[in-house]
């Protein structure tokens, strides 16, 4: 189940960086003493200043879940991204503070499942390494699958190669490696009832993962997943938006987002990906038909149809009245 919780925001020291391969650092995040918990999967939030103002970024926690003293996390300074993670790469010496939310986890392990098969791409190994942790320590049945483009671009191969679990963990380099590239034909196991699949990387990589484990007859419950960043589309036809409680309405124009529109005419939702992935923006709707646009709610969510991603989802119709 997704975990919505409030938490407080917390500073929180850099107590260790590692520039690792691949151009990722690896931090280590401590505050005055045991910080919240978390189960793998989690994520926690960064308050990153760019010259273009403020931005909330989400980082999956990588270290051990029964570790509390501190957050670990991997960040890839991405030249893709919207200045976030190349900011954080610049501004996060040992030493250096940061303003930090959560922990919250959308992507909690299944409790049920027999066995859990984990992949992960590129960054999207970050999760999945305080998987393997919490699985080990269970006693669980698990394997993770790591791909990269190469060994020479690949992080956290230092530490794994001090993991009591090491010999559950496949590397996949597209240029060889011990195991060769991923190959879904040989390296999905077939959908046995409780095993669950666990996807994270960039879109390519989940599409790819996701299709072929639809194909192979998974269902959705038992196919996992976490998006980093997504390529959303938030134009469309306008639409009327009603606030049921504050009884404010707006018009949402062709390339305008409710959110947007409903923080002009001065009701606030809280944004931070702004890109559907991380649930901030979750609001009750009350009537009307929606049309997601975002990776964050799932298929069941979606069907009950009363919340909406207000950063980028739409109405499917002419108007929206909201639980605000
Ligand atoms: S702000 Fe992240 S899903 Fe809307």
């Amino acid at each position: 189940m997704k975990d919505m919780s409030d938490t407080k925001p917390m500073i929180l020291t850099v107590a260790e960086r590692i520039d690792d391969r691949g151009d990722i650092m690896q931090l280590t995040l401590t505050g005055d003493g045991p910080l919240p918990a978390f189960a793998a999967g989690a994520h926690v939030d960064l308050l990153v200043e760019t010259p273009e103002g403020p931005l909330w970024r989400q980082y999956s926690l990588c270290g051990d879940p029964a570790e509390t003293g501190c957050y670990r996390l991997g960040i890839l300074k991405d030249p893709a991204s919207r200045g976030g993670s190349a900011a954080l790469h610049q501004l996060l010496r040992a030493g250096e503070t940061v303003h930090v939310e959560g922990p919250r986890n959308h992507f909690p392990l299944a409790p049920d499942a027999e066995r859990s098969v984990l992949f992960g791409g590129g960054i999207g190994v970050t999760p999945m390494l305080a998987m393997a942790r919490e699985l080990h320590a269970a006693g669980a049945e698990f394997t993770l699958h790591y791909a990269t483009r190469s060994a020479a671009r690949t992080a956290f191969l230092d530490l794994i190669a001090t993991l009591p679990f090491r010999d559950r963990i496949v590397l996949h380099h597209d240029d060889g490696g011990a195991a060769g590239p991923l190959d879904l034909a040989r390296d999905l196991p077939p959908p046995a009832p409780g095993t669950h699949l666990y996807v994270c990387g960039p879109q390519g990589f989940m599409d790819w993962v996701i299709g072929a484990a639809e194909t192979a007859g998974y269902p959705g419950t038992r196919i996992h997943r976490e998006y980093f960043s997504a390529e959303v589309d938030t134009g469309g036809a306008g639409f009327e938006v009603e606030c049921a409680q504050s009884g404010v309405t707006v018009t949402v124009g062709p390339e305008d987002t409710i959110a947007k529109a409903l923080a002009r005419a001065g009701v606030k939702i809280e944004v931070k990906c702004e890109e559907g992935i991380c649930g901030t923006c979750v609001t009750d709707v009350i009537e009307g038909g929606i049309d997601h646009r975002d990776q964050f709610l799932t298929e069941e969510e979606r069907e009950d149809g009363d919340q909406i991603c207000a950063c980028c989802s739409r109405a499917s119709g002419a108007k929206l009245v909201l639980d605000l």
